[in-house]
Parts: structure tokens; C-alpha cells; sequence
């Protein structure tokens, strides 16, 4: 027989090979027993059932073959919020977050204004904003139907009737007129996907990681049609690869002549978020 104590330590040995074991157990624990870390930290002597051990210890196989946490518990935090998230979305990064935090930044006090997010995935970012910047409209696109599912129930939870989702592809169906571009659209270049790690290899949609031969398929895209909806005194932020700094810096000068481009690190000191700040 199992204790919650017990089955925790089970599961930190399980999983030795992840970063973050004993969250991770925990994690998987809750999901099981369908309940909350305070609960398991003060119930340490409650026994398992032998259907939530068996569905445990199920969860912990799956961890320990490489399957993310996320897509195992069905969210993942952003930005003091927690994300629905399914493997038809993205799993929201910490790094994201930076590219939000100059958004806010740079919205908030502005008043009314248009935002949109392009290749908006779980809906994190879009939601963020919503949700923080209530005087401002929000837009969100994505070309796949199942991750606009999953950002509508994130959009209904956390910023009700705030976000206005659009299927399509990147900014083509949209009308001029935007004061904020937010996209971290897919990155990864050709070469780089076998070292990606399993978990994001096997697992996370390669429609939000391919980003064709040099990673910058999408950004090319984007770039032009950005340029044409762009509002004067706008801002568009791209998140980017550590090591696209300089080539998306100089696509971002080719669609914005006149425009201030500046490439912003992330807390590892990474390249991470390429920001365009368009002439008044
Ligand atoms: C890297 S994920 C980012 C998801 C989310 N914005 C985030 O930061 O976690 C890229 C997203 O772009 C979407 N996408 C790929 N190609 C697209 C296109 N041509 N037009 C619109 N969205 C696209 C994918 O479906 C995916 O949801």
C-alpha cells in the first residue's frame, strides 16, 4: 500500500533524469488524486486507492519516456496564470514572458488601442495582454483550428469576451491599423530540429516549432504584412532564436526603413525578442 508520502518519494526516484523531479512527482501526484500541492503536503499518511496508484503510476511511466509534464496534467503556468495547454499547442516558455513584459510596458497608460497576436497557440500571450491592459483590443490568429480551441477556453478563463480569435495565416486576413504586432511565431531551422530535446521533439506540434531551412520562414512572411498594418508609433515584438538576432534585426530594417529595431535579451542573456518601434 501507498501513502501520498511514499508515492511522491516513488516518483522523485522515477523520474532522476528530469531537471525538476520532485515538481514533477508532485505534479503528476495532484493530477492523479485530483487535488492541490496543499492538500498533499498536509495528508502526507493518506493511503492511495489502488485505481489512483495504477493511474499514477501510468502518468509516471509516460513522464519517464519523455512525455512533457504539461501535456500529462493539461496546463502549464504563463505569466502568474495557469494555460490549458494539449499537444496541439505550444507549451508556454518562461522566456515568452519577457517579450509580454515589454508589451505591457510599452501599452500600458496608452489608452485605447488595437493588439493583435500572431500564431497565438495556447493563447498566452493574447490572453496576457487582455488581461492586463483592459482599455486595449485584442485580436489572436492561428492557422490551426485545435490551438484556437484550446486558446478560446484559456481566453474564457482568464479574460471572458477580451480576445477576438481568427483562424488564418499570419496577418493575411486582417485589415490595416494595429498599435501592437506580438508574434512568436515558429523558429526552428531545419538543421537544429534533431537537437532538440525528446520531450519537444516527440511531443509539441512541429507546426509551432518549423520554421524551415534557416528557422525564418514565417518571420519572412510576416515582416511585410506587419509593415502594411502597422499603425505610425507602433510596436511589433517577434520572439526569435538565441542565435537570429542579427538576421531577423536586418529583415526587420528591410520592412521598416524608418523604424527603430532593436534586438532584447532574454534572463539567460540570449537573444530573444527582436522589438520594432515604428515612426510616430
Ligand atoms: C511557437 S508557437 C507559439 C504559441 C504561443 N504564441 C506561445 O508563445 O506559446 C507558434 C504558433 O504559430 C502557429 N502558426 C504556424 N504557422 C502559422 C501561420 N502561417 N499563420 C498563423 N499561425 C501560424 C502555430 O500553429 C503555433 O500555434
Amino acid at each position: 500500500m501507498h501513502t501520498i508520502q511514499t508515492a511522491w518519494r516513488v516518483g522523485r526516484a522515477q523520474l532522476h533524469d528530469s531537471p525538476s523531479p520532485a515538481l514533477d512527482a508532485r505534479l503528476l501526484l495532484g493530477h492523479a488524486l485530483g487535488c492541490d500541492h496543499a492538500y498533499l503536503a498536509a495528508h502526507g499518511d493518506e493511503a492511495l486507492t489502488a485505481g489512483q496508484w495504477a493511474d499514477y503510476a501510468a502518468l509516471l511511466a509516460r513522464a519517464a519516456a519523455g512525455e512533457p509534464i504539461p501535456y500529462l496534467v493539461g496546463h502549464a503556468p504563463f505569466f502568474g496564470l495557469e494555460f490549458e495547454v494539449s499537444p496541439a499547442v505550444l507549451i508556454p516558455r518562461p522566456e515568452t514572458e519577457g517579450l509580454v513584459e515589454v508589451a505591457l510596458a510599452w501599452a500600458r497608460g496608452r489608452g485605447a488601442m488595437r493588439a493583435v497576436d500572431v500564431g497565438t497557440g495556447s493563447g498566452c500571450i493574447a490572453v496576457t495582454l487582455a488581461r492586463h491592459l483592459p482599455e486595449v483590443a485584442v485580436a489572436a490568429v492561428d492557422v490551426s483550428a485545435a490551438a484556437l480551441a484550446v486558446a478560446r477556453r484559456n481566453a474564457e478563463r482568464h479574460a471572458p469576451g477580451r480576445v477576438h480569435l481568427l483562424r488564418g495565416d499570419l496577418l493575411a486576413a486582417l485589415i490595416p491599423g494595429f498599435d501592437l504586432i506580438t508574434a512568436n511565431l515558429p523558429y526552428v531551422a531545419g538543421p537544429e530540429w534533431t537537437a532538440l530535446p525528446v520531450g519537444v521533439q516527440s511531443y509539441e506540434p512541429a507546426l509551432a516549432l518549423d520554421g524551415g531551412p534557416d528557422g525564418l520562414d514565417l518571420i519572412r512572411a510576416l515582416l511585410p504584412q506587419a509593415a502594411g498594418r502597422l499603425r505610425p508609433g507602433g510596436l511589433l515584438l517577434l520572439e526569435i532564436g538565441w542565435r537570429q538576432g542579427a538576421a531577423v534585426a536586418g529583415l526587420a530594417r528591410q520592412a521598416f526603413p524608418a523604424a527603430r529595431v532593436e534586438v532584447r535579451p532574454d534572463f539567460a542573456g540570449h537573444d530573444r525578442v527582436v522589438a520594432v518601434w515604428e515612426e510616430e
